[in-house]
Formats: structure tokens, C-alpha cells, sequence
């Protein structure tokens, strides 16, 4: 079955990643312009792919059982990361990135609609303003760093029953979790679009690398398909 018909992560990797029992399966989802950038400079990001990319997009979220985003795009997007109608089933966990606890507690990815929201934050993250947020019945990790990196993070979320994740950025999230080697899967949707702009941000352009390409992180890409206009690029992280 092609990854249209069924999107969700690789069915193999996906048992080895569950049989390891260390951390939940990480999935990457960007919708990028060919050059990779996510957003105008000034953060518009509405929309880079069309309507059929981003009903993909809803029902890959329903194929995990968290839907991880940074503090970043919470501000810039406020999304709702919820299925919208797109797939049966529950609604997957939402799971934000904020090591200061900024987020409010009325956006909209903290709706309560009966689905798991977790706030994962950092250790400088202001007491009263976990209250407030457990208080509104958000669950909150708070690590002992000062961010939360994912050797810390990810256990604990495969502790709370998520055994998979579909990462939606923002690109500070995905460079990252590539950066620590925990990232298993992508799925990269690329609009018709050339943006250019050294100032726009880029899928994962925060990622560093030693300048050589010998030391570039490799996936063992397997699916490039139309989806309406835009194309899917697929693979899996040689090093998940
Ligand atoms: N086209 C797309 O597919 C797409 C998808 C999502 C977002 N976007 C766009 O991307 C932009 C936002 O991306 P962004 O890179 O600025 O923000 P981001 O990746 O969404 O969030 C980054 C922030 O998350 C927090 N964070 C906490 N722990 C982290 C960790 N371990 N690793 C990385 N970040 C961590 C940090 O802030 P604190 O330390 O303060 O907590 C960091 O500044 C927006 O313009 C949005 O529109 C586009």
C-alpha cells in the first residue's frame, strides 16, 4: 500500500523503535517551498502547500499518538493540531516545546476537547505559571535544564503512552531532534514556490554541521508523489 493510502510511520520501524522501549517513534512533517523555508521572515506560513497536502498532513496525525510543535510556532500560528474531521479515531495528544512556559493558556492547540495537552518546559519555567496551566487541566513536564532536549523529554512522553509523535515544527524543533539522532521519519511536503530570503527560516536550518558532507545526516528516501500540486518527499533517518 502506498504512503497515500495509508500515511503514518513505517510499520517495521516502528515495532523495532516500541521492542527498544527508550523512546517514543519520532516522525518530522515540514511543508516547505523547493528551497525549504517554512515561512516568510516576518512568519507568514499560511499557506505553503494546499488544501490536499494539508489533509494529508491531518491524517497523518491521526496514524501517531502525539503531535509535538515548539513555543515558536505556537506564537507565530497558534494551530489547533487537532484532526478536524480528516480521520477517524481520537484525537492524538498535543505536546508543546516551551521552556519558559509562554504559551497562553486560551491557545488553541490547549482547547480543552478531551484530548492529552502537555506543556513540556525547563527548569527557570515561573511556578505560577505551571499552576495555571495545570490548573486548566494541562499536564506539565518540567525538566531539570534549562531547555528540554529530547534525551530528556522523549522517555518521559513514551512514559505517559506515546509510542509515536508527528514533530510539526517549527525548524528550531526538527534541527534539533536531527542534531540528537532521534528523528526516525520525515515526511516533506514542497510547494511549487522558490522563496529565497536568507532571513526566512528553514525547515531544519538550525542545524549545524562539521562542513563536511561526509558527516551530513542521511535518510534512505523510498516515496516522492504528487499530492494535489505539491510534491511528498518520504524516507527514514539512517541514523533513528
Ligand atoms: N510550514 C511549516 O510546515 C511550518 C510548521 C511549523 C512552523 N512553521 C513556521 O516556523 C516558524 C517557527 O519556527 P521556529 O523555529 O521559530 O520555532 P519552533 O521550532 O516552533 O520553536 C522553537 C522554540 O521552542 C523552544 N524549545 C524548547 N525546547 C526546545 C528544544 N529542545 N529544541 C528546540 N526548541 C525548543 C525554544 O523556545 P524556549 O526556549 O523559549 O522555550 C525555541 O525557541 C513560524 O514562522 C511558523 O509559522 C512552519
Amino acid at each position: 500500500m502506498s504512503i497515500l493510502e495509508r500515511p503514518g510511520p513505517d510499520a517495521g520501524r516502528l515495532r523495532a523503535r516500541l521492542a527498544a522501549g527508550q523512546r517514543p517513534y519520532v516522525t518530522l512533517k515540514a511543508a516547505a517551498t523547493l528551497d525549504g523555508k517554512i515561512a516568510t521572515r516576518g512568519g507568514e506560513s499560511r499557506w505553503i502547500t494546499g488544501e490536499a497536502a494539508r489533509d494529508l498532513g491531518r491524517r497523518l496525525r491521526a496514524a501517531h499518538d502525539g503531535v509535538l510543535v515548539g513555543i515558536g510556532t505556537v506564537l507565530a500560528d497558534d494551530p489547533q493540531l487537532t484532526l478536524r474531521g480528516a480521520a477517524a479515531g481520537p484525537e492524538p495528544a498535543r505536546i508543546v516545546l516551551d521552556s519558559r512556559c509562554r504559551i497562553a493558556p486560551g491557545a488553541r492547540c490547549l482547547a480543552p476537547d478531551g484530548a492529552r495537552r502537555i506543556v513540556v518546559a525547563g527548569a527557570q519555567a515561573a511556578p505560577e505559571r505551571i499552576a495555571r496551566l495545570e490548573a486548566a487541566g494541562v499536564t506539565v513536564l518540567r525538566a531539570e535544564s534549562a531547555r528540554p532536549e529530547p534525551a530528556w523529554y522523549l522517555p518521559r512522553l513514551l512514559g505517559l503512552g506515546l509510542g509515536s509523535l508527528l514533530v510539526e515544527g517549527g525548524g528550531q524543533v526538527h534541527a534539533n531532534l536531527i542534531a540528537q539522532q532521534v528523528a526516525d521519519e520525515l515526511f516533506l511536503f514542497l510547494a511549487g514556490k522558490v522563496m529565497g530570503d536568507a532571513e526566512a527560516p528553514g525547515w531544519c536550518a538550525t542545524l549545524s554541521g562539521s562542513g563536511r558532507l561526509a558527516d551530513v545526516p542521511r535518510l534512505r528516501l523510498d516515496a516522492a508523489a504528487m499530492v494535489g500540486a505539491d510534491v511528498l518527499v518520504h524516507g527514514c533517518f539512517e541514523t533513528g
